[in-house]
């Protein structure tokens, strides 16, 4: 249909006649001339139609006045150069002068056009106009650029890229699963994979060493801007690794591709911290490097101050009492303040004590009145408050203290304009192996049921379980966990006493992973892997904030999919198929 692309027509073509297709971007009448920005993948070429000697002309003019916004068009004309040259766009330098304009299908008025920005909602109704945009033409085509660079990597150094199943047995990762009834055994389902966790491991047991897979992950959990229900990693898994092996394999390629994908440069070796001096410096175990705020423990300041909201997780071994020291804060308002305290409270915290310091040294402070003179100078010291400084306060258990103040110290970093410039990788390991569930009265993975712990013994896990840390690690990324992955157990024994410790009693563990626990117990190697959130990276590379924006057809924040309409009923006919009856709302 077409000899050139819209947005590859240069002065190479100048006097040839060139056949375009694409759609309208622009048309604007000027009374017998017309200019038509012709929009396709490539970009925009200026198509103009004037009268002139030649035969037909008249009706190209006429046809062209007539086009409107996203007709989709097909023209034929020579290349000129033109006289207004526009720098802002690569064809700039030319333009087509029509001999033909064909309306190849006209359209009809616009919901929106993507010159401008109707939301959201409606963005992710017509989708199918909103990725004409250049905008997000380059997002999803950054991603394209990124998968195929990262496939290029590993299989040039003989990972194998196997395909797992889609419909298969639960594979925990801490959220809940899809379902999927099983038409010939009534009453019972499928579920989607959370990740293809347990077939790798397999994989490694039945030989094949490296692995890789761009596999798409099923997750019923809330949605942010960071996480969809259905997602996609690359996963991967080594045999016969320690987690230096892993880690260093992994970040070669993670340097190698970004810079080849996207120009960046990350550091030749990524730093790397525990997972608790993490919470402790930054509040979170995905730190944000990039903000040089850190939080400073003061309980040994404030435990014998009157302030019983400091006292009481002062002197309580899993409390905490920490500052966080804003420099120029002080400009911080009433309302500004509140602000920031209704921010924490999103996180868990019950209130935002703070210390103000004015440019003259005048404090305002709600918990002044708790402190003796010397005992709040020496406070204010500890923390290094001077003039013009803010130091916001966050008192209570360890977790949720940290929690609260690592969301303080993102918000301050963005307010204060506080982010540096640059890429801030980081690996961050020594993860707790288990956290206590107070609803459940029992214990949780932190990462999943088939990390190793450090310790090699089952007695010696049983005995220090509260305290056992495992052999788990995360990729993070400018505060982003790009990755997450760990060394897995690899003994029979170990998973059950694992499996065990979280609560799933033997025949549970049977019933739900007895062929993990039997392929372990003829030969199974060493292993570990790890895997990449594919949506996470490719928006950070591609400079937007929300994962949406480089998925084709993403779900809303409210788990749907605003384009189909899906999720949607099944009729009672399709529903008795499956032998499925659906309950009363309740
Ligand atoms: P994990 O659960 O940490 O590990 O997932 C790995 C990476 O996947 C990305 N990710 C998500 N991205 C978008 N939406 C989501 N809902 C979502 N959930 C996770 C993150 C995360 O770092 N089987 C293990 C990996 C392993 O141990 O090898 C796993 O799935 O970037
Ligand atoms: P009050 O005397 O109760 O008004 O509290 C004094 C200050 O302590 C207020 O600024 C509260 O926001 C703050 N505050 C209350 N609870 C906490 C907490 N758990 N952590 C930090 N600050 C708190």
């Amino acid at each position: 249909m077409r000899t050139h692309f819209c947005g590859l027509v240069d002065e190479t073509l100048i006097g040839q006649t060139v056949t375009l297709c694409g759609w309208a971007d622009v048309a604007r009448n000027l009374g017998g001339v017309c200019f038509i920005d012709l929009r396709d993948h490539e970009g925009i070429v200026q198509v103009v139609a004037e009268p002139s000697d030649a035969a037909g002309n008249a009706a190209v003019v006429a046809t062209a006045e007539k086009v409107g916004y996203e007709d989709c068009l097909r023209v034929t004309g020579v290349v000129r150069r033109r006289q207004s040259v526009n720098p802002k766009l690569r064809t700039g330098q030319v333009e087509v002068v029509a001999e033909a304009i064909e309306v190849l299908n006209k359209a009809e008025p616009l919901p929106f056009h993507h010159h401008e920005n109707p939301g959201e909602e409606t963005r992710l109704k017509y989708r199918y106009l909103d990725l004409r945009s250049p905008d997000m033409q380059r997002k999803l085509r950054t991603r394209t650029r990124l998968v195929s660079a990262l496939r290029h990597w590993l299989d040039a150094r003989g990972f194998q890229d196997i395909e797992t199943p889609i419909l298969t047995k639960a594979t925990p990762e801490g959220a809940r699963d899809f379902l999927v009834p099983a038409r010939m055994h009534p009453g019972e389902f499928y579920a989607l994979p959370q990740s293809p966790q347990l077939f790798k491991q397999i994989l490694m047991m039945a030989g094949f060493d490296r692995y890789y897979q761009i596999a798409r992950c099923f997750r019923d959990e809330a949605l942010r801007a960071d996480r969809q229900l259905e997602f996609t990693q690359l996963d991967m898994e080594f045999a016969w690794v320690s987690e230096r092996d892993v880690q260093d394999t992994v970040e070669a390629m993670v340097r190698d591709v970004l810079r080849e994908v996207a120009g960046i440069n990350l550091d030749p070796e990524f730093p790397r911290m525990t997972y608790a001096e993490a919470m402790r410096r930054y509040g979170s175990d995905k730190p944000d490097l990039r903000i040089a705020l850190e939080l400073v423990d003061v309980a040994g300041l404030v435990k014998d101050s009157q302030f019983a909201v400091f006292t009481g997780p002062a002197n309580d071994a899993g409390g905490r009492v920490c500052a966080l020291r804003i420099p120029g804060g002080a400009s911080l308002s009433r309302k500004q303040i509140d602000d920031y305290a209704a921010h924490a409270a999103k996180y868990g915290a019950k209130g935002l004590a703070y210390i103000k310091i004015g440019d003259n040294g005048e404090v305002s402070s709600p918990i002044q009145k708790f402190f003796d003179e010397a005992a709040f100078a020496a406070l204010v010291a500890h923390v290094g408050a001077g003039n013009g400084d803010m130091v916001f306060f966050g008192a209570g258990r360890y977790s949720t203290v940290s929690d609260f103040m690592g969301a303080i110290r993102l918000k301050a970093g963005k307010d204060f304009g506080l982010v540096e410039d640059r890429w801030a990788p980081l690996w961050v390991t020594d993860f707790p192996m288990f956290e206590w569930d107070d609803e459940a009265r029992r214990y949780v993975a932190l990462h999943h049921p088939f990390t190793a712990p450090a310790v090699d013994d089952e007695a010696d896990l049983r005995a220090n379980a509260a305290t056992a840390v495992s052999r788990g690690y995360d990729m993070v990324l400018n505060g982003n966990e790009i990755g997450g992955g760990s060394i897995r157990i690899h003994r029979s024994s170990m998973q059950s006493a694992v499996f065990e410790l979280l609560g799933i009693g033997a025949e549970e563990a049977e019933l739900k992973f007895g062929f993990l626990l039997d392929a372990l117990k003829y030969g199974a190697p060493p292993h570990g892997g790890i895997a990449f959130g594919i949506d996470r990276i490719a928006a950070l590379i591609a400079g937007t904030e929300s994962i949406r924006d480089v998925i084709a057809f993403p779900k809303t924040t409210s788990a749907q999919c605003l384009m189909t309409g899906a999720p949607s009923p099944i009729p009672d006919a399709q529903l008795a198929e499956v032998h499925v009856q659906v309950r009363p709302k309740a």
